[in-house]
This record gives structure tokens, C-alpha cells and sequence, in this order.
């Protein structure tokens, strides 16, 4: 499963991309103004600093907006992609901008129809909310898993983003499901990282190594 980090942070993208685990990086009008920028400004200097696919968000609402943004920022830099909400507009938007080479995240998606009508448009990625839905009291794993097995019947192209995580145990179901990327929070990916066990393991190792010294 490939790994995305949720951040417009800079600070986060390069540490986590030290780690030498970081796939892509996908970034919302939340996570940007977060940041006190906007988003050509932070995913042109995100595109500066790693090599691997960068969703930006536009925020028209009507079809034609959708692709006169779409292009723009794509045009920022090749490793851009663009998200957009779903609907019916994010739906002609997709047809247009995928027939011109423009990879589209359609986000948003709550449903395995929104994702089965997304992939037909020609999204290269579909980001069903998995943290939102449980927040509601649907299980977001479910969905998910609805999503993977309608792509893999049909054999879509259009690659899974499990997003809105919260957890490693959210990680964990996506990559049991067969997800092709998980896009995780920084926080989560620290969480991911730790075991009580394995840092009482290193202070035993430690202790024992510093008696069998003496
Ligand atoms: O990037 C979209 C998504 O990951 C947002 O997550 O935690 O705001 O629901 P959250």
C-alpha cells in the first residue's frame, strides 16, 4: 500500500519523506489554511521539496471553473494533481480534464456509487472519507471495502485513497482491504511508529548491555 501524508506542512512532508516511506502527499483548503497560505503558493513549494504525486483542491463549483482551475494547477507542476469535490459538475470536470492528461482526485466520496461514477468519468484517484463516516455512525472500513471490490471486479484503473484517518487501526483496515493508498496524518504516522514493548525492549537491552560491561 502506498503512503500519502494529509498535510500542507513542510516541516511534516520532509521529515516523513526522510523516513523513506512517503508516496505522495495530499493536501485540503482545511490543511492549507491551516498553514496561513493558499494553495498554488504551498503546492508549488511542496513540489520543490519531494518527487512524488501533490493533490491540490479547487474550489470552483461549476464545471467549466473546475477545469479552467484544474489546468492551472496542474500547469504548477507535473507531480500535480487535482481534487476535486463530487458532483455532477465534478463529474463533466473529470471527463474533460482526464482526456487532457490531468489526473483528477475525486474527493468527498462517501459512497461506493459516488466512487463507481467517479472512476467511470476517468478520476485517477477516488478519497472516500473513512474518519467522517464513522463520525456519522457508518462504518467508513465498509465503504471502503465496497470501493476495492467494485474497482477489482471491473479492473478500474482509478486507484483507492482511504482518507480522512485517524488512527493506525483505520491504516491497518485499508491495507487489510487491499487499498492502494492510505493518505495519514502526521500524527498517525508518529503513532504507527511506537510500541510500548519495543521501547521497554530497547531500555532492557540497554540496562543488560550496560551491566554486561562491568
Ligand atoms: O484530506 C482529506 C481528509 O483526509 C480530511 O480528513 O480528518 O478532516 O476528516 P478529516
Amino acid at each position: 500500500m502506498k503512503i500519502f501524508i494529509d498535510t500542507a506542512n513542510l516541516d511534516m512532508i520532509r521529515e516523513i519523506d526522510s523516513w523513506g516511506i512517503l508516496d505522495g502527499v495530499t493536501t485540503n483548503p482545511s490543511l492549507i489554511a491551516k498553514e496561513g497560505t493558499d494553495t498554488p503558493t504551498r503546492v508549488r513549494e511542496i513540489a520543490g521539496i519531494v518527487d512524488v504525486p501533490i493533490s491540490a483542491e479547487a474550489m470552483s463549483l461549476k464545471a467549466e471553473g473546475m477545469i479552467e482551475e484544474g489546468r492551472t494547477l496542474a500547469s504548477i507542476h507535473p507531480n500535480i494533481n487535482v481534487k476535486l469535490p463530487m458532483s455532477i459538475d465534478a463529474l463533466k470536470a473529470t471527463k474533460a480534464l482526464s482526456g487532457e492528461g490531468i489526473d483528477v482526485n475525486m474527493t468527498l466520496i462517501f459512497s461506493a456509487h459516488q466512487a463507481l461514477l467517479a472512476a467511470k468519468a476517468g478520476a485517477r484517484y477516488v478519497s472516500p472519507f473513512v474518519g467522517r463516516l464513522d463520525d456519522i455512525g457508518a462504518s467508513g472500513t465498509d465503504v471502503l471495502g465496497q470501493i476495492v471490490n467494485v474497482f477489482l471486479n471491473y479492473g478500474f484503473d482509478t486507484e483507492v485513497i482511504a482518507a480522512s484517518i485517524r488512527g493506525p487501526m483505520h491504516v491497518l483496515e485499508a491495507a487489510s482491504l487491499g487499498c492502494d493508498i492510505a493518505t495519514i496524518p502526521h500524527n498517525v504516522l508518529l503513532q504507527m511508529v511506537s510500541h510500548p514493548k519495543t521501547d521497554e525492549g530497547i531500555q532492557n537491552f540497554i540496562r543488560d548491555y550496560e551491566k554486561s560491561k562491568k
